[in-house]
C-alpha cells in the first residue's frame, strides 16, 4: 500500500526530463526543437504551420533560447527561460493586461459570456504562441506546435503544459519584434487582401429581423448620412434556426433583401453556425448523414448536443469530404445576393455537453494527411477548419471576388481564412478599455483583422460608454457595432443627437482615413505586420512604452489617445495632433487624440457614406515635417474588390515633402504596379505644432504650398 502511494506520489508529482531529441534551424534565425517520444502521428500535419519545416543546418552553438522537455502530473511540458527585464506578450486573444508576464492562459476555446468562464482564463481562440521582448529591444517568438488542450504559464519561465501527447517547439530570434512577427507570419500564413467594404463601419445586432427592419436601419444610416458600408444578420433570419434557410415570415424573399440593400451600398453578412438541426426531413442534416459527415460518438455513433435549434450534428471538418460537402452548401445561399458570412459558435458551443462543448472524447475521422483522433485533439481546430471550409465554399460560389469570412472561434494560423472578433464582452467602461490590450495582443498573435463588439453586447450600454467607445473603435481594424437580444439599442443614432454627432465624427474619420487603412491592409496581407500596433513598436528599446495599453499606434505613423486615457506613455520624437474631419479634439469630450509623427505624410480620402464612394480623386496629403523638414508617405490602390491586383493591378505611390524657405514641395517620388495613375487632384494640408494649413487644390504630380 505505501509502496503503490510513493509510486503514484512519484509519477505525479515528480518531473522526468525528456531530452531534446533533435533540432535544427529551418530559417535564418528560426529552429525547431523535438522532445524524445515525438510521435509524428500524433501531431502533424500542423495546423499553425503554413508547411512542414525544412532543416537548412543544425542549430548555432551560440543559440539563445532552447526549451526544455519534461513530463510532470502526466502532462508533458515545453519550458523556456527568460532574461530579466523581459517583456512578454501574445497568447492570442486573452483577457486581462498587455504584458503577459505572471499570467496563465488555457489554450480551450470557449464560448464565454462577457469572459466569465473560468475567471477569464480562455477565450473563444487559441494561440500557442508567445512573444517576448528583451530589455535591449530584440526580440523572440515561441510556438508550441500542438493542438492538444494545454495552458501557457507564464508565472517565472515560459511554458508549454499540454494535455497531449509530446510536442515540438518553434523559437524565432529577432533584432526587433516586428521582425518576430512578421517571421512568424512566414510560418503560419498572413490573411488575404479583404474586400475595401470590410474596412468601413459594420452594423449589426441579434437580430434585424424582419426584413422591415433589416430595411428600416440601412435608411436611417443613409438618411442621418452616418457612413456604413455592411449590415449583420443574426441567428433569427433563420427557420427554427435551421441553418442555409430563411424564414419564411421575417424574410420571404431573401435575394430582394439583397438586392435592396445593395442598392442602398450596403454589403450583407449572414450568420452560419456549425450545429445543424438533428430533424429528419431538413435537407442539410439528411445530405450530412447520407455523407457521413458528422462528428462521432466514442462508441462511433453520430453525436447529437443542444445549441440555438435543439439537438445538432456536427460536421466533422477533419473530413476533407466534409469541408467540399459544407463548401458546396454555400452555392444556392451566396446566389441569394449574399456578401460575407459569420461563422459564429464554432468553438463547438454545446450548450448540454460537458464544459458547455462536445465531450473531449468525441472521435474526428479525418482523411487526407488528418489521422483520426479524439475532439481533445482537433477541438482547438474546429472553427479554424470550419472557416476554411466557408472560404472555400464562398469562393467557389463568386470566383471573382474576395472571400469575407468572420469566424469566433479560431487558432494560430487563422488569419488565412478569417478575421475574428473577440466574442460577447460586456458594455461596460472595464471591456472597452480592456479591448485594446485584447486587440493588440491578437494582432501579435498572427490575426491582424479583428475587433471587439463596439458598444459592448451583453447588458445596456449607456450613451457616455457608447460616445467613448465609437470615438475610440473607429481606428480598430475591423469596426462593427453589435448588441445582444433585449439589451437596449445600439445604433449610433440610439442615444440621441449628441451621440449621434459624436457617431457622425468618429465614422468621418475613418472614412477619411481609408486611403491610409487600406494601405496598411495591405502592409499586413504582405508582411504580417499587424494594423494596429501596441506604442512600444515605435521604439522597442524605450522599455517605458512596454506595458502602454490605453493608447496604440495605428500603422507607424499615426498615435490614438482615447480621451480617458490618463497620463498614457508616449513615444518620444515629434508627434502633431491633427484634425481629420473638422473636429477639435483637444477640447472634445469625445474623439480621441490623433496625433501623427513627425516626418510622414498622411493620405486622406473624402467624406463618403460607403465605400463604393470610395475615390482617391481627390486626395489630401496630410503632411508633418520632421527635424530636417521632409517628409514621405506613401498609399496603396488597386480595384477594391477580385484579384487583379495579384497579377500586377495595384499602385503604390510614394510621395515626398520638403520645406525650403517659405516654400514647400510636394511630389510623387516612386511608383510601383502597373495600374495607372490618372492625372488627380490633389491638396496638401501642413500640420506644424499649431495649425494647419492647406493649400488650393492642384493637379499634376508636383504641389507647391507657400507659407
Ligand atoms: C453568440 C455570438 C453573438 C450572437 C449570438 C446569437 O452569442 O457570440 O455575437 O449575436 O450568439 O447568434
Amino acid at each position: 500500500m505505501k509502496k503503490t502511494i510513493i509510486f503514484l506520489l512519484t509519477t505525479l508529482f515528480v518531473a522526468f526530463h525528456i531530452n531534446a531529441q533533435t533540432s535544427h534551424l529551418i530559417d535564418k534565425d528560426v529552429s525547431i526543437f523535438y522532445p524524445s517520444h515525438y510521435d509524428i502521428k500524433k501531431n502533424q500535419p500542423s495546423f499553425a504551420l503554413l508547411k512542414e519545416p525544412k532543416s537548412i543546418g543544425s542549430v548555432p552553438i551560440n543559440w539563445k533560447m532552447k526549451p526544455h522537455f519534461y513530463s510532470k502530473a502526466g502532462k508533458i511540458v515545453a519550458s523556456l527561460p527568460f532574461e530579466r527585464g523581459t517583456n512578454l506578450y501574445g497568447t492570442g486573444e486573452n483577457t486581462g493586461t498587455l504584458v503577459r508576464n505572471g499570467k496563465k492562459v488555457t489554450l480551450w476555446n470557449t464560448d464565454t459570456p462577457s469572459y466569465t468562464r473560468d475567471s477569464g482564463k480562455r477565450l473563444y481562440q487559441s494561440h500557442p504562441w508567445v512573444l517576448g521582448v528583451n530589455k535591449d529591444g530584440t526580440a523572440f517568438g515561441i510556438i508550441a506546435d500542438n493542438t492538444w488542450k494545454q495552458d501557457i504559464d507564464l508565472s517565472d519561465s515560459i511554458r508549454f503544459i499540454s494535455d497531449g501527447p509530446a510536442f515540438r517547439v518553434v523559437v524565432i530570434l529577432g533584432n526587433t519584434p516586428q521582425e518576430v512577427v512578421k517571421e512568424l507570419s512566414n510560418l503560419v500564413g498572413r490573411m488575404e487582401m479583404p474586400p475595401l467594404w470590410a474596412i468601413g463601419y459594420q452594423q449589426c445586432r441579434w437580430s434585424y429581423s424582419p426584413d422591415t427592419r433589416i430595411k428600416s436601419i440601412v435608411d436611417t444610416f443613409r438618411l442621418k448620412k452616418l457612413p456604413c458600408d455592411v449590415i449583420w444578420m443574426d441567428i433569427d433570419y433563420m427557420e427554427k434556426f435551421k441553418i442555409f434557410t430563411f424564414d419564411k415570415t421575417n424574410i420571404p424573399n431573401p435575394k430582394e433583401v439583397n438586392n435592396y440593400l445593395h442598392q442602398k451600398g450596403f454589403h450583407s453578412i449572414w450568420m452560419i453556425d456549425p450545429g445543424v438541426s438533428a430533424t429528419r426531413g431538413y435537407s442539410v442534416y439528411n445530405e450530412g448523414r447520407k455523407g457521413k459527415n458528422w462528428v462521432q460518438t466514442v462508441d462511433y455513433k453520430e453525436y447529437n448536443g443542444r445549441v440555438w435549434p435543439g439537438a445538432c450534428a456536427f460536421p466533422d471538418f477533419t473530413r476533407p469530404e466534409t469541408r467540399i460537402w459544407w463548401s458546396g452548401l454555400y452555392k444556392d445561399f451566396m446566389a441569394t445576393g449574399v456578401d460575407g458570412v459569420w461563422n459564429d459558435m464554432n468553438e463547438p458551443s454545446v450548450f448540454d455537453g460537458p464544459d458547455k462543448t462536445m465531450p473531449e472524447n468525441n472521435w474526428h475521422r479525418g482523411g487526407g494527411d488528418l489521422q483520426p483522433d479524439i475532439h481533445l485533439r482537433y477541438h482547438n481546430v474546429y472553427g479554424m477548419l470550419m472557416a476554411k471550409a466557408t472560404q472555400e465554399g464562398i469562393l467557389k460560389s463568386n470566383p471573382n471576388k474576395r472571400p469575407f469570412v468572420l469566424t469566433r472561434a479560431g487558432y494560430l494560423g487563422s488569419n488565412r481564412y478569417a478575421a475574428s472578433w473577440t466574442g460577447d464582452n460586456a458594455g461596460t467602461v472595464e471591456h472597452m478599455k480592456l479591448s485594446i490590450p485584447m486587440s493588440l495582443n491578437l494582432g501579435l498573435s498572427g490575426q491582424p483583422f479583428n475587433g471587439p463588439d463596439l458598444g459592448g453586447f451583453n447588458g445596456n450600454t449607456s450613451a457616455d460608454l457608447f460616445g467613448q467607445w465609437i470615438a475610440m473603435d473607429a481606428f480598430f481594424p475591423f469596426m462593427r457595432g453589435h448588441a445582444c437580444k433585449g439589451t437596449n439599442n445600439k445604433e449610433p443614432w440610439a442615444f440621441g443627437p449628441e451621440i449621434e454627432n459624436v457617431s457622425r465624427t468618429a465614422l468621418n474619420r475613418r472614412y477619411r482615413l481609408l486611403p491610409y487603412f487600406y494601405s496598411l491592409f495591405h502592409e499586413a496581407a504582405e508582411t504580417g505586420l499587424p494594423i494596429m500596433r501596441p506604442v512600444f513598436f515605435a521604439d522597442p528599446k524605450d522599455t517605458t512604452l512596454r506595458k502602454e495599453e490605453q493608447v496604440f499606434l495605428l500603422g507607424n505613423d499615426i498615435l490614438i489617445i482615447p480621451k480617458w486615457a490618463i497620463n498614457p506613455a508616449i513615444p518620444k520624437g515629434i508627434w502633431r495632433t491633427v484634425s481629420i474631419a473638422g473636429e477639435n479634439s483637444t477640447i472634445d469630450k469625445y474623439q480621441a487624440d490623433v496625433k501623427i509623427k513627425g516626418g510622414v505624410i498622411i493620405p486622406l480620402g473624402k467624406i463618403i457614406e460607403n465605400t463604393n464612394q470610395y475615390s482617391l480623386d481627390t486626395l489630401t496629403l496630410l503632411v508633418s515635417l520632421d527635424e530636417n523638414n521632409k517628409a514621405s508617405g506613401i498609399v496603396y490602390e488597386d480595384a477594391g474588390d477580385g484579384f487583379q491586383y495579384k497579377k500586377g493591378e495595384y499602385l503604390i505611390s510614394k510621395f515626398e515633402a520638403k520645406q525650403t524657405g517659405s516654400t514647400l514641395k510636394v511630389m510623387i517620388s516612386h511608383s510601383k504596379g502597373n495600374l495607372k495613375r490618372p492625372d488627380r487632384k490633389y491638396k496638401v494640408c501642413v500640420v506644424t505644432d499649431k495649425t494647419q494649413i492647406e493649400s488650393d487644390w492642384s493637379k499634376g504630380n508636383i504641389i507647391y504650398i507657400k507659407f
